[in-house]
């Protein structure tokens, strides 16, 4: 049976040049982890706290030595000895050193770095892939233990919002092939589209740039604007609309929420949240739109319930900054039906063990899970492994652009090719 033998964190940077946690644990064995985590910048008020050293001589604050420190010199020392296969033990051990409801004192940050990094060593140790041994650890807490299917992409390919060029209030405009395509096929008709939009983008002379998850950020007037850009890019590309694909949308409302209203460019005066829920109508009736995500602020329950009372026969209604991966704010949640699906962010709840629970809670309430990255990401593709060794329906990843994207991509499609 191996053993821990050595924890140590670095600071490395993220795609956004900001320094993250990377951490690496070593077993007796001779068997390794390293796992590094990403950052949010539309980040939910309930989430697990990302310790920053506010040093503004370094990086502006954003720096990480604190949490790097209380990798290597607080939950180290802690660690030695365990059984990596303990995942549960040892993420409880780091909870208890925090002592924090919300990981504020050790930061959320060093402590996923670690809690993922053990898991990899211990899959290393054990010779199975990370995916199979993210089932195995799933099946112990109650989940079904496939880890047979590929997740259905998807893909981000207009950014607005705080990821954008400032012209969009929407956040995310995703486009999501039919979940019956094989894993491969469903990437390509994404990639597909994503070409077909740039061309659209460039007929149009509203290219730009692209923004923090690799999706185009034009210069558009209008959100529905954006909408008009994609359906003409799928079916320039050949695609059926609401057969071969679908869309979604990350609206993220916390950022257009105003004073007495939300706030859209598509028109002058301010939206209530019943005006919003009929405006979400109509989105979802012009355009094939099968999931909305944050459609609302996380504390504006009155109109999450409204739309999920209204549409969550239809769609799939994402708690993302509303549920910030927290088991009091799911438990909410579900028992006022305030949506149907859930953004899982391990990084928003700070371990592993933590993750995997909140799955089964979701699960339980008949929930769909959607395992996601975060804007800043790194090369670390931890998360794919997670997603299908958890099951998961959806994931949510970005354009198929940039390094840090494309990871997360191409180790679903290596897995994929373990599967035949
Ligand atoms: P974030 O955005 O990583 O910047 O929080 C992702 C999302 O809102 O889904
Ligand atoms: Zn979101």
């Amino acid at each position: 049976m191996a053993k821990v033998t050595k924890v140590g964190a670095r600071e490395i940077l993220d795609s956004r040049g900001n320094p993250t946690v990377e951490t690496t644990v070593l077993l007796s064995d001779g068997s390794w982890g390293v796992s590094s985590v990403p950052s949010g910048i539309s980040v939910g008020k309930y989430e697990a706290v990302e310790l920053r050293d506010r040093d503004p001589n370094r990086f502006g604050g954003l720096g990480v030595l604190k949490a790097v420190g209380n990798v290597n010199m607080v939950i180290a020392p802690k660690l030695l000895g365990f059984d990596p296969i303990k995942q549960k033990e040892i993420d409880m051990v780091m909870m208890g050193l925090d002592g924090t409801e919300n990981k504020g004192k050790l930061g959320a940050n060093a402590i996923l770095s670690v809690s993922q990094a053990v898991c990899k060593a211990a899959s290393m140790s054990l010779r199975t892939g990370l995916f199979q041994y993210i089932g195995k650890l799933a099946g112990e807490y109650g989940l079904t233990n496939t880890a047979s299917r590929i997740p259905t992409p998807m893909l981000n390919i207009v950014n607005g919002g705080k990821h954008g060029a400032g012209n969009l209030d929407f956040q995310e405009f995703m486009v999501i092939p039919s979940s019956n395509k094989k894993f491969s096929d469903a990437l390509h008709m994404g990639v597909v589209i994503y070409n077909a939009l740039r061309d659209v983008l460039i007929f149009r002379n509203a290219i730009h740039s692209i923004g923090d998850e690799g999706g185009f950020a034009p210069n558009l007037f209008t959100n529905s604007e954006a909408f008009e850009v994609i359906v003409e890019a799928a079916k320039a590309s050949g695609a059926r609309l609401g057969y071969d694909v679908f869309f979604g949308l990350d609206a993220a409302a916390s950022y257009f929420k105003k004073m007495g209203g939300y706030q859209l460019k598509d028109r002058p005066q301010l939206f209530s949240t019943d005006q919003l829920v009929d405006y979400y109508k109509t989105l979802v009736s012009t355009y094939q739109i099968l999931v909305l995500e944050d459609a609302f602020e996380e504390d504006d329950w009155e109109g999450w319930v409204k739309l999920t009372r209204e549409l969550s026969d239809k769609l799939l209604i994402v708690g993302d900054d509303l549920l910030a991966t927290n088991k009091s704010r799911l438990t909410r949640a579900i028992s006022e039906k305030a949506a149907n699906a859930i953004l899982v962010k391990p990084n928003q709840i700070g371990t592993v063990s933590e993750t995997l629970a909140l799955i089964k809670q979701a699960r339980q309430a008949n929930f769909r899970i959607i395992v996601s990255h975060r804007s800043g990401e790194t090369n670390d593709s931890f998360i794919a492994d997670f997603a299908v060794g958890v099951s998961a329906d959806y994931i949510k990843f970005g354009a198929p652009a940039r390094g840090e994207r494309v990871a997360k991509y191409n180790r679903l499609l290596e897995i994929e090719q373990s599967f035949v």
